[in-house]
């Protein structure tokens, strides 16, 4: 049974996109001149990725990058969410720039263009260039001036076929997961490196917000940020103010600072570490944007934690919730609150829904087609959930559904298949699975209707 969507809602210029990023598709990783990222390394110690996956294939993109795009004209959408591999454009992370990779993105871009498909381009999806780890990462303000240089170097290239920009993927991951949970690259439990990275992370957006600008003149700029709609586990006051220092530390950190509100002071006690600050970084950090990128995935349901790691406070997991395959809850009206929050409390004048999906244990039938109908339904329920928030007034411009391909899950390496289309990692064969012919179809209906009431 498919829940109804409005579409009436929705502009009629809507980007029906889906997205990506480098390290999870292209594969490739010692050629064309790319040099190892902080997610090379990580993936090949012992211990970090289930199944000991990483990206050395992948989706082996690099090469089948002309197939990816007619897979995309099979769904019928008319964007692409992508990131650029810093360490294949300016390998050493500062210095010298490689031709081979940047022609790589100009051959990419100029496929997509010539298929119909708008290019959205984000510079950093966390793969850091690990001779920039081996000078100290992102705890270090030097790594924020070398990620505007290396935005600059794409924006000149590219940016007279590119206008939609966006710096970083979801900063919350690189600076808290990366840095103080140790789950991802580059796998530090250190919260004093933890809250410098996140400054840093931030102050790099301002620079290539200011870089792209100068490259690429009339480029449309955002950030994507992972947001959570963040409730108590009960109404205990311990729990309401965990719930307030989780909303901090997921939501406000990122969004107060990029809003010329500064870094909440809360959450700046919280965790007692001092900000390298200097002036003038607010002001870079707070550069006005042309849009906001919402990713979103789950609700959190949190419980105080004061023997725990910052910010004190655990997730709980509510039983009896529906469930994807990451053990994440599924809750559509999540999205809806989310999109009303930053247009009623951060004022967005435009907005996309960078990122949303769900990943499910696939099974391949005997024919070679993939039923999913679990991914089909939070599909569409989020879909509905997107349209009754542009109803309510979110302004909302497109939705790029995570993810086009299954593709190396991080940590969780590739058992985890968020993709619309599936791939068989031994042949890379790809399957456009049953949620991937529904997404076409709602495109479609979409599209039909926009041309009837144009
Ligand atoms: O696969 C990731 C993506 O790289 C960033 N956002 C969340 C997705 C699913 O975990």
């Amino acid at each position: 049974m498919s829940t109804p969507i409005d579409f009436a809602a929705l502009p009629h210029d809507f980007l029906w996109g889906t997205a990506t990023s480098a390290y999870q598709i292209e594969g490739a990783v010692a050629e064309g001149g790319r040099a190892p990222s902080i997610w090379d390394t990580f993936s090949h110690t012992p211990g970090t990725i289930d199944n000991g996956d990483h990206g050395d294939v992948a989706c082996d993109h690099y090469h089948r990058w002309p197939q990816d795009i007619s897979l995309m004209n099979q769904l019928g959408v008319n964007a692409y969410r992508l990131s650029i591999a810093w360490p294949r454009v300016v390998p050493g992370g500062d210095g010298p720039v490689n031709p081979e990779g940047l022609d790589f993105y100009d051959r990419l871009i100029d496929g997509l263009l010539a298929a119909g498909i708008t290019p959205s381009v984000t510079l950093y999806h966390w793969d850091l260039p690990q001779a920039l780890q081996d000078r100290g990462g992102w705890p270090e303000r030097a790594t924020a001036e070398h990620f505007a240089a290396y935005a600059s170097v794409v924006a000149a290239r590219l940016g007279d076929r590119v206008s939609r920009w966006a710096t970083l993927n979801e900063p919350l991951c690189s600076a808290w997961i990366g840095h103080l949970e140790g789950r991802m690259a580059p796998g530090l439990t250190d919260l004093t490196a933890a809250v410098r990275s996140s400054y840093h992370l931030l102050l790099a957006h301002g620079l290539a917000v200011q870089a792209i600008r100068a490259g690429a003149p009339g480029a449309k700029i955002g950030i994507v940020n992972n947001l959570s709609p963040v409730h108590p586990a009960t109404g205990s006051p311990q729990d309401v103010a965990a719930a307030l220092r989780v909303d901090g530390h997921t939501n406000r950190w990122w969004l107060d600072p990029v809003h010329g509100r500064g870094f909440p002071a809360d959450m700046r006690e919280v965790y007692g570490v001092e900000l390298p600050e200097r002036a003038g970084d607010l002001a870079t950090i707070a550069a006005p944007l042309d849009w906001l990128g919402l990713n979103y995935y789950f609700p959190a349901y949190v419980t105080d934690d004061p023997g725990g790691p910052a910010p004190y406070a655990r997730a709980v997991r509510r039983e009896g919730a529906a469930r994807t395959g990451m053990d994440w809850e599924i809750d559509a009206s999540g999205i809806e609150s989310l999109l009303l929050r930053l247009t009623d409390e951060y004022g967005a004048r435009k907005i996309y829904v960078t990122e949303n999906g769900s990943a499910f244990p696939d099974a391949v039938r005997p024919d070679g087609g993939v039923d999913d109908p679990e991914r089909q339904d939070y599909l569409e329920r989020h879909l509905a959930a997107c349209a009754s928030a542009a109803r309510k007034g979110a302004p909302l411009a497109g939705y790029f559904a995570w993810s086009l391909l299954d593709n190396f899950e991080w940590a969780y390496g590739y058992d985890k298949r968020f993709g619309l289309v599936h791939v068989d990692y031994a042949t890379q064969a790809r399957t456009i699975k049953a949620s991937g012919h529904r997404y076409a179809e709602i495109v479609r209906a979409h599209r039909e209707r926009a041309g009837r009431t144009a």
